[in-house]
């Protein structure tokens, strides 16, 4: 990686601003859902308890628009940070104010402080040079590890690196490694599997990965798409009209490319997207009028795997029909198995991918389950990420 990291600065005792991406979920009771950003945290935090550091952690939590709302605070983050590490943690009852301000003056060697959400200034989002420079005030050095939040140029996360010698930590650079050097020199044959309603939400993942891969495999409600684009009927099934004509060219770049573009075979139909419909399985090129393809088929599945079997590096982003409906989960849950089983480096983005290796309990068995989704999306379509770029260079 091109950009310094906590270990190319002497830190020993110092005051530190951690920028993280504690923007988990959590239900109506500010419980949290799912703590894996908080553990994908903890490797740079524990290095700087090991370097003596007086440690200010920062992030946001949603988008509370500016303003102090309770059920954005990030004391359930605090509660869960103290458990996981069997450590007290500061938390700070605003961001910049005076309780902020004086406990990260007081703060000791090997202490933590979380201030609150920075999300509750419209400063933060505005990346405003005097909100930044107050940010800064509090420490000597930031540290950077919000890989979620790298593409917003915000200040805690960009503004802030004007003012302190700017360094990532380890998961930055983790991601970096897997979304980065993995993908730009991969073991091959490489295979990329792209899912999820919309193509115009993949144009630009699809086109920076037909410079790079030797198969995609095309599921979820954009490959509908791509048959329409070749003049097939799809019935009712989700399909951008407005996007045939790039549909076309990204098919014929692929064709230039000796990329192998793979779509599904088959699809299962069915009028309503319910549990309870009636559904059947057809070819994509003779969908009925009056019906929907929700998921991949079983022609589709096993053309899928035996792509899958034989790579040595596959990134997946998105899910290949409507998963949240059992009946047609199928294909994305059994693409999720398939994934887990080989012996590729195995990279997955995006929430819903990630939903499904979870809900197939295949997590364990994944190289590396990216902490970004709009970040690993913008990355992966080639484009720099600011929070990224304002770090110092080696
Ligand atoms: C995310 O969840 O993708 C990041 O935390 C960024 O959140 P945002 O889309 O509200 O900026």
């Amino acid at each position: 990686m091109s950009k310094k990291t906590v270990r190319d600065i002497d830190l020993k005792g110092k005051k530190v601003f951690v920028r993280c991406d504690f923007n988990v979920p959590m239900d109506e009771n500010q419980n949290i859902t799912n703590n894996t950003r908080i553990v994908a945290a903890l490797p740079t935090i524990k290095y700087l308890l090991e370097q003596n550091c007086k440690i200010i952690l920062a992030s946001h939590l949603g988008r509370p628009k500016g303003e102090f709302k309770p059920e954005f605070s990030l004391k359930p983050v605090a509660k869960e940070l103290s458990k996981l590490l069997d450590k007290d943690i500061i938390m700070a009852n605003d961001v910049i104010g005076e309780d902020a301000t004086e406990k990260a003056k007081n703060l000791k060697e090997g202490e933590i402080l979380l201030l609150e959400n920075v999300r509750f200034h419209n400063e933060e989002t505005e990346n405003d040079p005097e909100f930044s420079k107050k940010l800064a005030s509090m420490a000597e050095i930031f540290v950077n590890d919000a890989f979620g939040t790298a593409h917003r140029a915000h200040s805690s996360t960009t503004g802030i690196a004007s003012y302190l010698p700017a360094v990532s930590g380890f998961l930055i650079e983790k991601e970096l490694k897997f979304l980065g050097s993995s993908v730009e020199n991969p073991e091959r044959p490489f295979v990329a599997i792209l899912g999820g309603a919309k193509v115009s939400d993949k144009i630009g993942i699809i086109d920076n990965l037909l410079e790079k891969v030797d198969t995609l495999i095309i599921g979820g409600g954009m490959a509908y798409t791509f048959f329409k684009a070749q003049g097939y009927e799809v019935g009712n099934s989700i399909c951008e009209l407005d996007k045939l004509e790039l549909a076309t060219h990204l098919m014929e770049k692929a064709k230039e490319k000796g990329v192998k573009f793979l779509l599904p075979i088959d699809t299962k139909i069915a009028k309503e997207a319910s549990e309870e419909a009636e559904s059947k399985t057809v070819k994509c090129t003779e969908i009925p009028a009056e019906w929907e393809g929700f998921d991949i088929g079983e022609e589709s599945i096993k053309e899928f795997k035996e792509e899958i079997k034989n790579a040595k590096t596959i990134i997946w982003n998105g899910p290949l029909g409507l998963f949240e409906v059992s009946q047609f989960a199928v294909g994305t849950n059994e693409i999720a198995k398939a994934v887990a089983e080989t012996g590729a480096t195995t990279i997955i983005g995006g929430g819903d991918s990630i939903s499904a290796i979870k809900k197939a309990g295949v997590e364990d068995k994944i190289t590396h389950i990216s902490t970004g989704g709009g970040a690993s999306l913008e990355f992966l379509e080639g484009k720099k990420l600011p929070g990224i770029e304002a770090l110092m260079d080696k």
